[in-house]
């Protein structure tokens, strides 16, 4: 017995250098940790369960049968985060740079069917140099197979996905089904092709984090929703989405105790500008209304004319989307419509209530917006508030005209319950341009143009630019002082907590896409 445990310990010890010491060296030189190293980070201390610690890859061409290293390059397990159970697998770039082998694939596979079966969220730490190129085809399978099971547990098990290393190819296609995607700057890379293929084909001249880093991911393209300065942020950062999320599509958002105490927030009462047209940060409304600090942006440098994120009212997990009149006067465009449908269809897939608020003064004109599809894209907001059946609030604080109204989760399209501020704006457009369009002939007519203009805007005015007309027809359920949001919803979504809506049954829908 002895000898065999003996045996077992130097299995386990070779297992744990990975590639060995000098590409340990080498991957702390770049700045990374190692995938044991981030593990540890990751996982509660002495929770992680390893599994298919001694798998080695079959592959026998190039000489491949004589270079094996215990893991395969990848390793794969369970363990809790926060004492909630996960399942994780991350990429060792010390052995053949994290390359994907068939067996590689294969573990990674292993641990996605038991986090379906079992209802618990999947975490990939990516450091990878994608298909391992020795194998050929059977890695191109492996990947397959892990894509076919990202999106099968899409919607079911919560996934995520931190590049902390190369992430290129075809391989990038695993962590942009998943749920949220996270970067590490200046070590992190993604990309279809990359600098070279760039370069012939466009005779474009770009480098690697120009083309594909976290900041013109987290800016430009949107793909990666957290540009994180170094790797503990990017896992500090999972550990905190994971804490507003329930474990599967069939479990509860995760709540903390609270008593309810004194809610009223006198700071909203003086937060609104005195003139319409002047911006205000719409974060500072929602850190006067959500639990102390509990907000967790997401997306924070994409498309910064929507804010989302969650946070937490009175202990609960909710999901936050709100125009941003600070940018852009808070204007629906495409890149904001999809980054909001997005998250409200994470939200609503995993049970998370919705909060909105609201300040929209339309969608964004131009021919920028109509030839790239602002009319499909901002189908998508319209569509996932329809369909989302998770508690969902509004909030208008200031403006909501136009299409805007109807989109950002009215009441017509299954909101549960709309509050205004006294100073919400509720109509077709702005009165100046409703003026212009209505009273046209009066305004023609008159001697003095400008000063009939000003009197028919102010007469549209009068009545339109209030949310009492909404009020009246039970659009609006209440028009509350700024300093009476947070008590309201509190009291709303503990109203809502065990709401069910049933939609049609049907296959799937057809999201506009
Ligand atoms: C096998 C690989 C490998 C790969 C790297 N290695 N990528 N082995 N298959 N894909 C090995 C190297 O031989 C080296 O081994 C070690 O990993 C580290 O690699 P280096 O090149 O020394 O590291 P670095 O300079 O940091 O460069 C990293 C890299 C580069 C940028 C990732 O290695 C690279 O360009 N690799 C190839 C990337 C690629 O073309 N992959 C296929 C993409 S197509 P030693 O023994 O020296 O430590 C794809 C399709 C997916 O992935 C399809 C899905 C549908």
């Amino acid at each position: 017995m002895d000898n065999k445990i003996k045996l077992l310990g130097k299995k386990r010890e070779e297992a744990l250098l990975g590639g060995g010491k000098a590409r340990i060296e080498s991957q702390h030189k770049k700045g990374k940790l190692t995938a044991r190293e981030r593990l540890h980070f990751l996982m509660d201390e002495g929770s992680f369960q390893e599994i298919g610690m001694l798998v080695s890859h079959r592959s026998t061409d190039f000489g491949m049968e004589k270079e094996k290293y215990p893991g395969d390059g990848v390793i794969t397990g369970y363990g809790t985060v926060n004492g909630r159970l996960v399942y994780v697998f991350s990429q060792d770039f010390t052995v053949f740079g994290g390359s994907l082998s068939e067996t590689h694939a294969e573990k990674i596979c292993k641990i996605m069917d038991l986090a379906m079966k079992n209802g618990a969220p999947v975490v990939g730490l990516n450091d990878s140099g994608g298909a391992r190129i020795q194998e050929g085809v059977v890695s191109l399978g492996g990947y397959a197979d892990i894509f076919y099971r990202n999106t099968m547990a899409s919607g079911v098990v919560p996934q995520i996905s931190a590049i902390l290393g190369p992430c290129a190819g075809g391989a990038v296609y695993s962590p942009a089904i998943t749920d949220f995607i996270l970067m590490v700057e200046n070590t992190s890379y993604m990309f279809v092709t990359g600098p070279n293929v760039v370069k012939t084909v466009t005779h474009e001249e770009v480098s690697s984090e120009e083309l594909g880093g976290a900041n013109t991911h987290a800016t430009k393209s949107g793909v990666t929703h957290f540009a994180c300065a170094n790797e503990i942020e990017a896992i500090e950062n999972v550990k905190k989405l994971l804490s507003y999320m329930p474990q599967n599509c069939e479990d509860r958002a995760p709540a903390l105790p609270y008593e309810i105490k004194n809610e009223l927030r006198e700071e909203l009462n003086t937060i609104m500008p005195e003139n319409a047209s002047q911006p205000y940060d719409i974060r500072e409304v929602i850190g006067h209304v959500i639990d102390e600090r509990s907000f967790l942006e997401v997306h924070k440098d994409f498309a910064e004319n929507i804010v989302v994120g969650f946070a937490r009212l009175a202990g609960r997990s909710i999901g936050i989307v709100a125009n941003q009149p600070a940018f852009l006067a808070g204007v629906l465009d495409i890149n904001s419509s999809t980054k909001g449908a997005r998250f409200v269809r994470f939200c609503d897939s995993f049970n998370i209530p919705l909060l909105v608020f609201e300040d929209v003064p339309g969608f964004l004109p131009g021919t920028d917006q109509e030839w790239n599809a602002i009319i499909t894209n901002g189908a998508k907001l319209l569509y996932a508030f329809c369909e989302a059946t998770v508690p969902r609030i509004t909030v208008i604080t200031r403006k909501a005209y136009g299409g805007a109204y109807d989109v950002m989760n009215s009441k017509h399209i299954g909101a549960d319950m709309n509050y205004a501020w006294p100073t919400a704006e509720i109509a077709v457009m702005g009165a100046k341009g409703a003026a212009e369009i209505i009273f046209k002939r009066e305004i023609n007519a008159a001697e003095d143009k400008d000063a009939k203009w000003k009197e028919m805007e102010l007469q549209y005015s009068e009545i339109f630019t209030n949310p009492y007309r909404a009020a009246e027809r039970g659009f609006i359920d209440e028009v509350i002082e700024p300093a009476e949001t947070r008590v309201k919803l509190i009291h709303a979504f503990k109203m809502l907590e065990n709401k069910v809506v049933n939609n049609p049954r049907k296959k799937h829908g057809n999201i506009p896409l």
